[in-house]
């Protein structure tokens, strides 16, 4: 215990942050019991999802579950694996410290270490009240680690049984994304009778979201409030040097919330949303030509410096490079990297080789476990500043433009959680641990209307499920939500973005602040997708 013990890390360790009061009886802690509500959740897949996850929806039928306090008295004796899943998000930690607070001390909670390849290694250890003090309120996922196996095989499954049953595991949580709770859905399937599971809605790039049953998943605010204060700081050096254009691509893998989100708080001449791309079917050509044309307006009105915001996933958005991807996602399945390109098509070919090798090299790198092109390691800022900087010389070749670029992306995604983000992974782990504690399985803990005091509920994981295609072939996964251009967010962005690049209108959101007015404030896209009238957050 050596570490983290900076005088910031020592007082944030102290914050208490606030706990939704369903789970206050006397001011004590109490775990909450879920009853059926009316709403079922279904994709277009569900039949299908229905035949290959009987026991789970045969036990659930879909169904939402809503929290509330209950006199029945709590199971005891239960042991509890909790594990992080895919890439770390700020406030894992205090999900620890919620589920240890609601399992209480008449059950065991286990640390699974380095995520799901931990559990297929039975690496676990107890968790004791003394490391939950330290981890309290701290970023990162060091405490367990984390990766990004997928379970999948027989012989996978058959070795999270023996790691269950040497463990005498009752119930798994999984702390993961979209594809992480896709996973716990099979894990629950393949346990069902023997040992419950839970997932944590967990990623940075706030893809996994259902309208107001989960307003957004944790890590998302603290990711985006320091994007918005580098954002916010660049754009402040903008007017004061004078002299460049920065290029900054933000992480999001395939989602351009995360893009938005900085962008409504910064409010950059330029912000790329993928998802806008696909739907008008921009091509590359056309992308650039739109950046161009704004830097030769801003030179003529002497303003030589601005910043674009480029959403990390773009590449797969545009419509080109995604059947360029997908193409190359077929016949990477089949060949190796130096055959495949000669298994495309002969348009995919000629757009390939028209890409400077450092992007090739890029699309033709292995894929993670889940089958993802792993965008933050292509330089799309690059390749969109050499195509921009050509094309702003066709258009007028007195025009300066000197560009710098950055990725923005692992600076933002360890940092100390925001309040908002380590109160709400707190009641997470309060919510999930309430859900086994019910005997519970199969379920996403979730927590919603936070600017009226909170919602508990269990999501139904099987109600998420649809088919999609990867890696050459259908499979079962829980469908990523994107940035929807018919949502508030994304209009309040659009109706202000031309003044945004017409003049400087930037606004700097400063570090995001722990203790003070502004320490509750939820991200603006959250606020206006779901109508909250103030951007405070309540529990
Ligand atoms: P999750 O989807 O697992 O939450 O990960 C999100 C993310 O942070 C992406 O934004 C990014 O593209 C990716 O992880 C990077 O992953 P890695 O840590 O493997 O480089």
């Amino acid at each position: 215990m050596e570490n983290n013990n900076s005088p910031f890390e020592e007082n944030i360790r102290k914050i208490k942050v606030p706990v939704f009061k369903r789970f206050l009886s006397n001011s004590k802690l109490a775990p909450l019991s879920f009853e059926p509500t009316g709403k079922t959740l279904e994709t277009k897949n569900s039949a299908a999802v229905a035949k290959a996850f009987t026991e789970v929806v045969g036990a659930s039928s879909n169904k939402l579950l809503s929290g509330s306090k209950t006199n029945k008295k709590p199971a005891k004796g239960k042991r509890v694996a909790v594990l992080f899943s895919g890439g770390p998000a700020a406030g894992g930690h205090n999900v620890i410290a919620g589920l240890k607070a609601v399992l209480g001390k008449n059950n065991t909670l286990l640390g699974v270490k380095a995520g799901p390849k931990g559990l297929l290694e039975g690496d676990l250890f107890k968790i004791t009240d003394e490391a939950v003090k330290h981890i309290m309120n701290t970023g990162g996922f060091d405490f367990l680690g984390s990766d990004r196996t997928k379970i999948k095989t027989k012989d996978q499954f058959q070795k999270v049984k023996n790691v269950c049953e040497n463990n005498k595991l009752d119930a798994i949580v999984i702390i993961g994304g979209d594809d992480s709770n896709t996973n716990a859905a099979v894990l629950a399937e393949h346990l069902y009778g023997k040992v419950q599971v839970i997932g944590v809605p967990k990623t940075i790039d706030g893809d996994l979201q259902v309208g107001d049953l989960l307003p957004v998943s944790f890590g998302f605010d603290t990711a985006t409030k320091i994007y918005s204060e580098m954002v916010g700081n660049i754009l402040q050096d903008t007017p004061s040097s004078r002299k460049y254009w920065h290029f900054i691509k933000l992480m999001g893998r395939a989602a351009s919330h995360v893009a938005l989100e900085v962008a409504l708080q910064t409010r950059p001449p330029v912000c790329l949303i993928s998802e806008e791309i696909a739907q008008m079917r921009s091509s590359l050509g056309e992308i650039i030509d739109s950046i161009a044309r704004i830097v030769v307006a801003r030179a003529k009105k002497k303003i030589n410096h601005g910043v674009v915001l480029i959403p990390e996933g773009i590449v797969e958005f545009i419509p080109e490079m995604n059947v360029l991807i997908s193409e190359l996602n077929d016949a990477l399945s089949h060949y190796d990297r130096k055959e495949a390109v000669s298994h495309i098509s002969a348009a995919g070919a000629q757009l390939f080789r028209s890409l400077p090798e450092y992007i090739q090299k890029m699309l033709l790198a292995e894929r993670d476990a889940h089958g993802n092109l792993q965008v933050s390691l292509i330089p799309t800022e690059r390749l969109i500043i050499d195509m921009v900087a050509r094309r702003v010389k066709e258009i007028d070749p007195d025009v300066k433009f000197n560009t710098l670029n950055h990725f923005f992306g692992y600076e933002g995604r360890c940092g100390a959680p925001s309040l908002f983000d380590a109160a709400y992974t707190y009641n997470l782990g309060l919510i999930a641990g309430s859900l086994i504690l019910d005997g519970r399985t199969g379920y996403m803990a979730a927590l919603t209307d936070l600017d009226k005091g909170g919602k508990a509920l269990g999501i139904p994981l099987t109600g998420l499920i649809h088919v999609e295609r990867r890696h050459g072939k259908d499979e079962m996964v829980i469908e990523k939500a994107l940035v929807r251009t018919d949502s508030p967010a994304f209009k309040f962005f659009a109706s202000r973005r031309e003044d945004w690049a017409n003049e400087d209108r930037f606004t700097s959101p400063g570090p995001r602040q722990l203790w003070g007015p502004t320490a509750k404030q939820v991200p603006i896209s959250v606020a206006l997708n779901q109508g909250y009238k103030s951007l405070k957050f309540t529990l």
